[in-house]
């Protein structure tokens, strides 16, 4: 009957007693093999350890369970892992890890393993994350793998001595996604960056992982018969694809283009044990077998190290403008957005910014040209060319107009537009350059970030900006066209608990708002207590039991997303 279970029954001195025994038969929960002793010896022993106390708790309660019944209640036919069910991990000790990195050392050559405390401290903490890893949430290693079969290697040997790993790449995620929860080593993917091939007939790319969304673009537009072709999705500056595929990110121009799942094609991944797979090949329409690539998606780093992309490339517009549109209240905004998208204007950017950010534009140095205080769109409208736009242009004007616009400024040249769209391209800059000498030297700022449905934006903006009133906290707010908002809140040290609370009801405002808790940044640590909140337990156990099966030992960036060790006693 035990040999299907495999990793059997949990284990330790917790299961003796009776009850534990029930509950433990009755869903006949694994003990995993991330114990620090490794391999078929320990599996064997537990296997053993499982059938003794499985007999001995048959002996105690006095139950006998008939072959069948147990086997219906055994824990692999149940659909979800639920956190009780489950044992703490273990990994490997700190020789294992030792040996381990050895092993790494003499597969991939020793100048890409470093543990120089410049390195270790650059891959704890970005520094954009508003919680700080515990004093000894560091990695102890970082490899720097080159290819797929690098990555793969390496997981082998990781995987034989059961050692946490953390897939890091461009290193800008916002909810503590990369730090080192356990002790282990940090795989930064930043050197796999080759663009491996531009099919431009297909409107394709075949790129190593570790590729930055600005460097794919740049050497892009400087390539003949390539210059009119772009990624779809931007996101934080020096984010990589990996990275922006594990955290699904969008960006400005994910209104026009979607977030990262429409813009990638398929991934080569490998799994927890070095298993290297692939999605799918390379055709944009696919009804064949599950969606991995779809799994992988948002995944952050908790599934699989994705090593190779197929990426879709967009057509940059023949012809571009933007349009600055200021509304006394910021309902008109939403309003007006709303408009432009029920009549089907193809938006290549719209993005909201609140009186008090366009306070903070006007007070910046780095913008020359000045804008009322008010609320404010910055659009951009494309097309096949300027005939063509200049229609947009007029649709836009006077859906503006409708919803009581003050000012409608679209710009004429290449210039103007570049201008125009300064001031929102730098506002994370402008905000933190007002925070410096506004507000205080160490005031600090939270970039929240969540999404509801379109037709809730403007009542969610309301009931936000009231329940902020009561708090002596500044903040500004920053939309995107897709109804994701980002409240960027200033906090000095001691604020930080009160600016936390703030975050956090926020969050639980727009879930009742039909919404979400992240648009586009992703759970990481920060924020796994709100997914719960969103999803409910099951759903979250749905997720656990499809992290248990592609990495049953819990060895890929650890205790993200969701936690995996019901010792794990953070509240976030
Ligand atoms: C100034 C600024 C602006 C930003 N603006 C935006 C924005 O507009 N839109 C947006 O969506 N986000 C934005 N972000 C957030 C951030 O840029 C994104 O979350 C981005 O996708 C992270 O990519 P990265 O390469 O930096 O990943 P990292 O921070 O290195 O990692 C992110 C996650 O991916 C995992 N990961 C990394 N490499 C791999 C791999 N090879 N295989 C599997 N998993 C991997 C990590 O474990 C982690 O969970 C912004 C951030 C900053 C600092
Ligand atoms: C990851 O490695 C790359 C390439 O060496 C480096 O540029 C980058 O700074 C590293 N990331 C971090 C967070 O140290
Ligand atoms: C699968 O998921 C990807 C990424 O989320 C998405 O782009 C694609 O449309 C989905 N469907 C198929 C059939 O691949
Ligand atoms: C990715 O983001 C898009 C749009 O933001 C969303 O529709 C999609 O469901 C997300 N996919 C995953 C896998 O999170
Ligand atoms: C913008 O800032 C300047 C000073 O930098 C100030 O004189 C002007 O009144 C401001 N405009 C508005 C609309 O606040």
């Amino acid at each position: 009957m035990f040999s299907r279970c495999r990793f059997v029954i949990k284990g330790g001195s917790r299961f003796s007693t009776k009850t534990s025994l029930t509950n433990a038969s009755r869903s006949g929960i694994r003990l995993f093999s991330t114990s620090p002793i490794s391999g078929p010896k320990f599996l064997g022993s537990a296997i053993g350890f499982a059938l003794l106390s499985f007999g001995l708790g048959l002996a105690v309660s006095s139950l006998v369970i008939p072959k069948q019944d147990a086997q219906v209640q055994t824990f692999p036919l149940a659909s979800t892992t639920p956190l009780e069910q489950l044992d703490s991990p273990r990994y490997g000790s700190e020789e294992d890890l030792e040996k381990c990195v050895d092993e790494i050392r003499r597969v991939v050559g020793d100048e890409l393993v470093k543990n120089t405390p410049v390195e270790i401290d650059y891959h704890t903490d970005n520094g954009f994350n508003p919680s700080k890893p515990l004093p000894h949430q560091k990695p102890r290693y970082i490899v720097y793998p080159l290819s797929t079969e690098d990555v793969s290697k390496i997981m082998k040997i990781v995987n034989q001595y059961n050692i946490p790993v953390v897939p890091y790449s461009g290193g800008t995620s916002l909810e503590g996604h990369t730090y080192s929860t356990r002790p282990g080593i940090v795989l930064n993917t930043s050197k796999m960056n080759k663009i491996l091939q531009v099919n431009v007939d297909d409107l394709d790319a075949v790129l190593q992982a570790g590729v930055g969304w600005q460097d794919l673009n740049e050497y892009l537009s400087k390539h003949e018969g390539m210059d009119n072709l772009m990624l779809g999705c931007d996101c934080g500056p020096g984010a990589h694809v990996c990275g922006m595929i594990s955290t699904n990110a969008s960006g400005i121009g994910a209104t026009r283009y979607g977030s990262m799942a429409s813009n990638v094609v398929s991934i080569k991944a490998v799994l927890a044990d070095g298993t290297v797979i692939k999605t799918k090949l390379r055709p944009r329409k696919s009804s064949a077998g599950y969606n991995l690539t779809g799994l992988l998606v948002g995944s952050e780093g908790t599934l699989a190290i994705v090593t190779e992309v197929v990426v879709k490339l967009q057509v940059k517009p023949g012809y571009e403008t933007v349009a600055v549109v200021q509304f006394p209240d910021v309902n008109d905004c939403t309003k007006s957005m709303a408009s432009f998208f029920k009549k089907g204007i193809p938006l290549n950017a719209v993005e909201l910014l609140d009186a008090d950010m366009m306070r903070c534009v006007n007070y910046s140095d780095l913008v020359s040209k000045k804008f009322e205080n008010l609320p404010t769109l910055f659009i951009k409208i494309g097309g096949l060319n300027k005939v063509i736009v200049d229609e947009y242009v007029k649709e836009v004007s006077a859906i503006s107009k409708s919803n009581n616009c003050n000012t409608f400024e679209f710009a004429r040249t290449a210039e103007e537009a570049e201008e125009l769209f300064f001031a929102r391209k730098n506002a994370l800059y402008i905000m933190l350059d007002y925070g410096f000498n506004e507000i205080s030297p160490d005031a600090k700022m939270w970039i929240t970030d969540c999404a509801v449905p379109l037709s809730r934006l403007a009542s969610t903006l309301e009931q936000l900006n009231d329940m902020m009133k009561e708090y002596p906290l500044h903040h500004m707010v920053l939309g995107h066209g897709d109804a994701n908002l980002h409240y960027d809140i200033f906090y000095t040290p001691d604020q930080l608990e009160m600016c936390k609370e703030a975050v956090d009801r926020m969050a639980k405002l727009t879930i009742e708002n039909e919404g979400t808790c992240s648009g586009e940044h992703g759970i990481g640590s920060g924020k796994r207590a709100l997914l719960e909140l969103e999803l409910g337990k099951d759903t979250i156990s749905m997720m656990r039991k499809l992290k248990l099966a592609l990495d049953p030992k819990r060895l890929l960036n650890p205790d993200k997303v969701f936690k995996i060790d019901p010792l794990d006693a953070s509240t976030e």
